[in-house]
């Protein structure tokens, strides 16, 4: 049997009192937890140590490429195409990926997009694509490239082999209180994001109530982490700091999710997602090398929605089948008259999720047709009486819990409230 070079339980005490690991021994430690040799018990140790005592920027780069070298890489360089993705860090509604991959593979530039399914409030990308009939999310890795070859957009499951270190770790931080970690969340996006394959790649980091970091400095940091990474490692990476302190758009869950979406490629919308999938098209066709390149035009003039019909097609699904609709509706009205004062993100997203729309644990199914549909957002007139929001379910008995979820999280006021620009900052490389 061979020697093992380090002792975990050094390493454990190390970073517990705040020093730094050396390359040698991240790498040593993600290969020996990735054969097994480093216990559970013993990595979420060092996670909660990483997680209170933070990480050097050398070690956040180390543990980057340890978890890229624990898999396979892919590489798209037989294409002859640039490839450009995006990464969101995930927010309540936000369903920016389905408009925006064919909108920018509409302008000849490759988008393999690599997605997951949701875990907790923020829906995933496969999700709401699965509430298309026939829609299948699994593709070889031959399929992925004739797709990105002849429609230049593919959607579609990451396969198992990239970074199966992360995947280890980051089902062990889930569990263990340690998600939110700057080190942790960057090398784990990054580590995958590299692997991939991709040339350049973009990264939406929200901030605000419905973000995963809600304070814009810890957003800020954590979106000048993962464009050091990318760019150190030779991906084009930039990233927008955007708001998630309401919902995204006017639909929150899957299918609901689909309709505003394809509302969105048929040139209309509501305008905060418009302007989100305008802007991060935008920075993608900029890092792609197309500076000059005009998104809006293409969503007005039906060649997006195009490309959008080609790639639902190319994996089984019917782009013009008619969506899942949940079987029971509940419909909220204005209790008085005034404008809508404020709508927090994270409620309305919990609330979507107990209707249905999002999974507890990874093995739960989703309904395909339950969320919330808005009817107002803030700064809206409203009259007493009227429609705020209706809530889909097949399930009737989900409706207590999220009315729930929603009690003080949305009032009526006199004013319309102060809001900044979705797109707040640009971290480039
Ligand atoms: N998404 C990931 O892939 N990893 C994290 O750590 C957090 C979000």
């Amino acid at each position: 049997m061979a020697v093992e070079p380090f002792d975990t339980v050094d390493l454990i005490r190390t970073k517990r009192s705040g020093g730094a690991l050396s390359t040698a021994e991240v790498d040593w430690l993600v290969d020996a937890y990735t054969r097994g040799y480093v216990e559970d018990p013993q990595m979420a140790a060092m996670a909660m140590a990483i997680f209170l005592n933070g990480m050097e920027r050398r070690e956040i780069k180390d543990l980057t490429l340890a978890m890229i070298a624990s898999g396979e890489r892919m590489s798209f360089g037989s294409l002859g195409k640039t490839t450009v993705d995006k990464h969101s860090t995930g927010g309540v509604g936000d369903k920016i990926t389905l408009p925006l991959a064919p909108l920018v593979a509409s302008f000849g530039v490759a988008v393999p997009q690599l997605s997951g399914r949701g875990l907790g409030h923020t829906g995933g990308t496969l999700d709401k694509l699965e509430s298309i009939p026939g829609w299948h999310a699994s593709l070889s890795n031959d399929r992925l490239l004739s797709v990105l070859d002849d429609v230049g957009a593919v959607i579609c499951a990451a396969g198992s082999g990239l970074a199966p270190a992360d995947k280890k770790l980051y089902a062990l931080r889930d569990i263990t209180g340690t998600v939110e970690s700057i080190p942790l969340i960057a090398s784990s996006i990054m580590s995958k994001k590299i692997a991939e394959g991709t040339g350049a790649l973009v990264l939406d980091v929200k901030f605000g109530s419905g973000a995963f970091m809600p304070s814009y400095e810890a957003s800020r940091e954590l979106a000048q982490t993962m464009v050091d990474l990318g760019n150190d490692a030779g991906v084009r990476t930039s990233a927008l700091l955007t708001d998630m302190e309401v919902p995204l758009g006017l639909m929150i869950g899957n299918a609901l999710e689909v309709r505003e979406s394809v509302e969105v490629l048929e040139g209309g919308g509501p305008s905060d997602v418009v302007e989100l999938t305008i802007a991060l098209a935008s920075e993608m066709l900029t890092l792609a090398g197309l500076p000059d390149a005009d998104p809006a035009a293409a969503l007005a003039d039906g060649r997006a929605m195009d490309t959008w019909r080609r790639m639902i097609a190319a994996q089984g699904g019917d782009p013009s089948a008619a969506l899942p609709v949940a079987r029971e509706q509940h419909v909220v009205k204005a209790p008085a008259s005034g404008v809508l004062a404020t709508q927090e993100a994270l409620p309305f997203g919990i609330a979507a999720w107990r209707l249905g729309a999002g999974r507890a644990r990874a093995q739960d199914p989703v309904q395909a047709g339950a969320g919330i549909e808005l009817h107002v957002k803030p700064g809206d007139t409203v009259t007493e009486g009227q429609p705020l929001w209706t809530l889909h379910t097949d399930e009737p008995a989900r409706f207590e819990r999220a009315l729930e979820s929603l009690e003080g999280a949305w009032s009526i006021g006199t004013a319309a409230p102060e809001r900044g620009p979705i797109v707040r900052e640009r971290i480039g490389g």
